[in-house]
């Protein structure tokens, strides 16, 4: 419903999921004037329950506490999200961001396209393995990988509920794991590198950048020829251009011709400011490699 900068409503956060409300208001300035958010909430869109995930790092540097608060209502932990042909639970109270990373849902919907029928999908940073799910629908067989084995047994509980059986949840690190999949010499039809946001400051890019080179170029060392990757960075900090490079460079040292068949973004109730360019911070590029 509102995010940020975006809508005119710098670090105010507010996701519907179904009947309830899940927000987060990141800022002191925005603390003040918490009762008339709140007011709004319930006439706009009278929930069945608020809750505040404000259980963010930013807000301790606002000197706000850092807390999970329930404030009008009931909220369940788990909601199903349907997301085209799929079904997944979030988890407001515990899951990431809001409980989960909605601001993809189109790119999900565009690479599972891409996968061939009975082909095999990679999954790098598969979180409930939301990409994973989409991409086995059509697939013989996917791999999902995350390091947290919290959100790979969610995987497994969402692959369920939509009858798949051909998802392999695997506990690793990407990094490791990419290259142990080449040393194997181990192919995909179709790659996902969602990573988390390397670049978390301003100071932090120059590491980002050899972050995002490294995953990317192991990534299409996997892909077998003809096959596809969704690459996609939602570090604010690094522009397209920096992205578009890095991308670049990878597909230099990997010996492979790599087309930009996309550029893909954030979905319409994410908007983008002309003038904010943080505004724009999720970028992801539709490849094809040969
Ligand atoms: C941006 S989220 C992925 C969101 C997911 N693709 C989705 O659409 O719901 C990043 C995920 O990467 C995982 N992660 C962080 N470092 C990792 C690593 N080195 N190897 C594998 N997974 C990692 C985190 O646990 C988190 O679930």
């Amino acid at each position: 419903m509102v995010h940020g900068e975006g809508d005119g409503l710098p670090s105010l956060v507010i996701d519907r999921y179904d009947r309830w409300v899940v927000a987060q208001l990141l800022s002191a300035g925005l603390e003040t004037c918490r009762p008339d958010i709140l007011q709004a909430i319930e006439t706009v869109l009278a929930p069945d329950g608020i809750l505040l995930r404000h259980d963010v790092g930013v807000r301790r540097r606002e000197g706000l506490p850092v807390e999970v608060e329930l404030v009008a209502g009931s909220v369940p932990a788990d909601v199903e999200i349907r997301e085209g042909p799929i079904r997944y639970l979030a988890a407001p109270w515990t899951g990431q961001k809001t409980g989960a990373f909605l601001d993809q849902r189109d790119n999900r919907l565009a690479i599972a396209e891409r996968m061939p029928i009975g082909g095999r999908g990679l999954d790098c940073f598969s979180y409930h393995g939301s990409f994973a799910i989409h991409l086995a629908r059509r697939a013989g067989s996917v791999v999902a990988l995350d390091v947290s084995g919290e959100a790979l047994a969610r995987g497994a509980e969402n692959a369920a509920r939509n009858g798949l059986a051909n998802v392999a949840f695997q506990e690793a690190d990407a990094f490791e794991e990419l290259r142990a999949m080449e040393r194997r010499r181990e192919r995909f039809d179709v790659v996902v590198v969602d990573p988390p946001a390397f670049a978390k400051n301003k100071g932090a890019v120059p590491q980002a950048l050899r972050g995002y080179k490294e995953i990317n170029l192991r990534a299409i060392r996997v892909v077998g020829p003809g096959g596809w990757l969704l690459s996609a960075s939602c570090s604010f900090h690094v522009p397209w251009a920096l992205f578009l490079d890095v991308i670049a460079a990878a597909a230099r040292d990997s010996g492979r011709r790599v087309t930009i068949a996309g550029h893909l973004g954030q979905p319409v109730d994410h908007p983008e400011i002309a003038t904010i360019p943080e505004t724009g911070y999720l970028k992801a590029l539709l490849l094809r490699v040969d």
